[in-house]
């Protein structure tokens, strides 16, 4: 890998219901806007064609932010990252086709992005005024978001293996899914979070699973989370007002337990003690709490990501970008966003 001085990449995410861009100079952030899509709060969840229509609508407002707050001009971009997949293919189509179309008048050269590469690089995005992170490979990612629940053993910024995934639902659906039932509105992670740190996570305990090796699973604390709550509302149909800080702690300390005896097991299994997480589930504050106990305890070297940067995000799309770039990874003009895109394709 070479190094060119002053490498701008601009970066388009839009697999989901945030629509983003973000700039990025020498790996450095000058800019990352994110224009989260709020229509879908009433449904629950998010809706694909409202998203795919909130996308086109921000699309170019975004990038032109993007660009203006970064005082950086499109001429002077080296290349145009933008999220291939996974993802809603409606969605992202409209940032491949914003990004081609870009590329196509300017003449930039385009890299299409793995969404899950950008998450697991997420912990090293650092701003302008900052000094310039240094990553120590191999290190553990444990990836939590609201599609992927995987550790992942990242070799080099583009070398990734998938120790562990889960067989089912991803942590981010058993918030968000125990969030619905208790009346709490999507997303439901967020508001889990805020609940549980007033509530007494002892108070109940639901099973956990037994999953093989370093996979997971949710759907059975769902549905167990689902039956508790029936069998107790029956007898007292206030059970979730007057329990709801209780039930929110209690769930998101089993799926906090979940998650880290797994990533113990890997440590474990590996040797591997340089650890990060990375996606929407790694803003929870008892996550981070508890796998900063477990790191100090343990004598790990923890890389949690900004808050900011744990969320979908156009500067770790940038990011990967940067370094596909300088690895001479350009994608072709026929270049197909992938709902389903494996993660170890770049
Ligand atoms: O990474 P992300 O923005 O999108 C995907 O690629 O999936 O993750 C979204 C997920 C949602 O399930 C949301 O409930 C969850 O991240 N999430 C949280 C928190 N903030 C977001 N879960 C638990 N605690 C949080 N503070
Ligand atoms: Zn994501």
């Amino acid at each position: 890998m070479f190094t060119i001085m002053s490498l701008k990449i601009l970066g388009i995410e839009s697999s989901c219901d945030d629509t983003s861009a973000a700039v990025l100079c020498d790996a450095k952030l000058y800019s990352n806007i994110i224009n989260t899509q709020h229509i879908h709060e009433k449904y629950g969840g998010v809706v694909p064609e409202l998203a795919s229509r909130a996308h086109q609508q921000n699309i170019v407002l975004v990038v032109k932010e993007a660009l203006s707050v970064a005082e950086v001009k499109l001429s002077e971009i080296d290349a145009i990252a933008f999220t291939l997949g996974p993802g809603l293919l409606g969605a992202l189509m409209v940032g491949a086709s914003f990004a081609k179309g870009l590329s196509v008048s300017t003449g930039i050269p385009l890299v299409g992005v793995n969404h899950l590469h950008g998450h697991v690089l997420a912990h090293m995005l650092r701003e302008k005024e900052e000094e310039r992170f240094v990553a120590k490979f191999p290190y553990l990612c444990l990836l939590v978001s609201g599609g992927h629940t995987q550790i992942v053993l990242v070799k080099d910024y583009l070398r990734y293996e998938i120790l562990g995934k889960t067989i089912d639902d991803a942590a981010g659906e058993a918030f968000d899914k125990c969030a619905k039932v208790m009346g709490l509105g999507y997303p439901g992670g967020p508001v889990i979070d805020r609940l549980a740190q007033i509530g007494n996570k002892d108070k109940f305990s639901f099973s956990k699973p037994r999953v093989d090796a370093l996979d997971f699973s949710f759907s059975g604390l769902k549905t167990s989370f689902l039956y508790y709550l029936r069998d107790n509302l029956k007898q007292n149909s206030t059970f979730i007002d007057q329990n709801i800080e209780d039930l929110a702690a209690s769930l998101q300390k089993t799926i906090i337990e979940i998650l880290l005896e797994k990533l113990i097991k890997a440590v474990n299994l590996t040797g591997i003690t340089q650890i990060a997480i990375s996606g929407g589930v790694s803003a929870n504050l008892g996550l981070r709490k508890d796998l900063s106990d477990l790191a100090f305890a343990n004598n790990w070297t923890l890389h949690l990501p900004k808050i900011k940067y744990t969320t979908d995000n156009a500067a770790m799309i940038a990011l990967v970008g940067h370094f596909m770039y300088l690895s001479g990874k350009i994608s072709n003009l026929d270049a197909v966003p992938q709902a389903r895109l494996d993660f170890l394709n770049i």
